[in-house]
């Protein structure tokens, strides 16, 4: 008999996304919860997001437009990279998908750190390719290491820069030396979903490079910085080549109306990026502070998120924040059991996660 599904389905597990909020409370039959698990915007949605979602709803009976030309457009006049560099996806989930749907052959060979962010094995062992994992060294992404793993049969390189869970990140030079001694028939992704939050002038940014490398793929989203997770709207750079090549293979109709126009008008959104910025500025400090004073470790991060090692276990920790109503992250599936990771969230949502971190923790 056939087997049903494809080769290496049957080894994949689901992707374990943070607990949402409406499925808390009605399991616990609680309300006025908070969730700091997904790494999400505290303060919502871009407001000018919210007013041309709401402009566009009447249009809805029409398919998008499938070349973007409107949020494209924005995005090379924001960026000064041209139109024809620029895909667009539902998330950038879906491009990382699309990634090893348009240039990995089953069989061959990629690479990332670990723990990092958990959806490119997915992929690239779903479309049958073969991943090498490279420890990370001191929480941070080994491009020694990575550069040493290269094989002739090696496709793609994944970087998250800066790094989903630990909020490491890679320096400019660093990165520079890296890319150019890289085989130049290997596609190196790097995943910026969290750059806008990196401080570190000194941290890498793909854009600058992305000249110098014609496989170089960058990718963006709007989920975190503007606060349209929900909406699923991510964007990449790569050479004109690349993307044309990636067109070929993406769905028509892959980044949705809604999400163009939200996301068109989100990059005008100075005023809520520049909120966002500061509320998660602010909130780290005002986390790491309050972690220092209860003696606990953690790993100082360039994004809106970051690790910290508990006494008991982050599963154990998760779950018994769970019944506080907090949700955070548990790291076990990143192989990091002695870790939760949090996102930095409002003032008050900051200060009922360290009270309830005190209270299970008996500190
Ligand atoms: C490193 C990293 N890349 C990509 C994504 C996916 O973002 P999107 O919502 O655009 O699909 C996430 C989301 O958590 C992430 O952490």
């Amino acid at each position: 008999m056939k087997k049903l599904a494809r080769d290496g389905v049957e080894e994949l597990v689901p992707y374990p996304p943070g607990k949402p909020i409406e499925e808390l409370e009605r399991e616990l039959g609680i309300s006025g919860s908070i969730k700091l698990a997904s790494n999400e915007n505290p303060l919502g949605t871009s407001p000018m997001a919210v007013q041309a979602i709401m402009e566009k709803v009447h249009t809805l009976h029409r398919y998008p437009d499938g070349s973007g030309y409107y949020l494209k457009t924005k995005l090379s006049e924001t960026y000064g990279v041209p139109f024809d560099q620029i895909i667009l996806g539902n998330g950038s989930n879906e491009l990382i998908e699309l990634i090893t749907r348009t240039f990995l052959s089953p069989g061959e060979h990629v690479i990332q750190a670990f723990p990092t962010f958990l959806v490119y094995e997915k992929m690239v062992r779903g479309a049958g390719g073969r991943m090498s994992s490279i420890p990370l060294s001191d929480f941070k992404v080994d491009l020694k290491e990575i550069s040493k793993a290269i094989t002739p049969e090696t496709k793609i390189i994944f970087i998250c820069n800066p790094n989903n869970p630990t909020g490491s990140a890679i320096l400019k030079e660093d990165m520079r030396g890296f890319l150019n001694e890289i085989p130049d028939d290997i596609v190196v992704v790097l995943d910026e979903a969290y750059i806008e939050f990196a401080s570190d002038k000194a941290v890498a940014r793909g854009l600058e490079l992305l000249n110098e490398h014609p496989l170089l793929v960058v990718l963006r989203t709007f989920s975190k910085l503007y606060g349209l997770a929900g909406l699923r709207i991510g964007y990449g750079f790569g050479s004109s080549n690349l993307v044309d090549y990636m067109n070929r293979v993406r769905q028509p109709f892959n980044a949705n109306a809604l999400a163009q126009a939200a996301a068109t008008a989100a990059l005008d959104d100075l005023a809520f990026v520049n909120r966002t910025q500061r509320v998660v500025r602010e909130g780290l400090s005002y986390l790491y502070q309050s972690l220092e004073d209860m003696g606990l470790e953690y790993i100082r991060s360039q994004t809106n998120f970051f690790l910290i090692k508990v006494p008991m276990g982050g599963e154990r920790v998760y779950e018994l924040m769970l019944k506080e109503g907090v949700i955070v992250r548990s790291m076990v599936s990143y192989d990091l059991p002695d870790y939760i990771r949090i996102n930095a969230g409002l003032r008050e949502e900051n200060e009922r996660f360290v009270e309830t971190l005190k209270k299970v923790l008996n500190l």
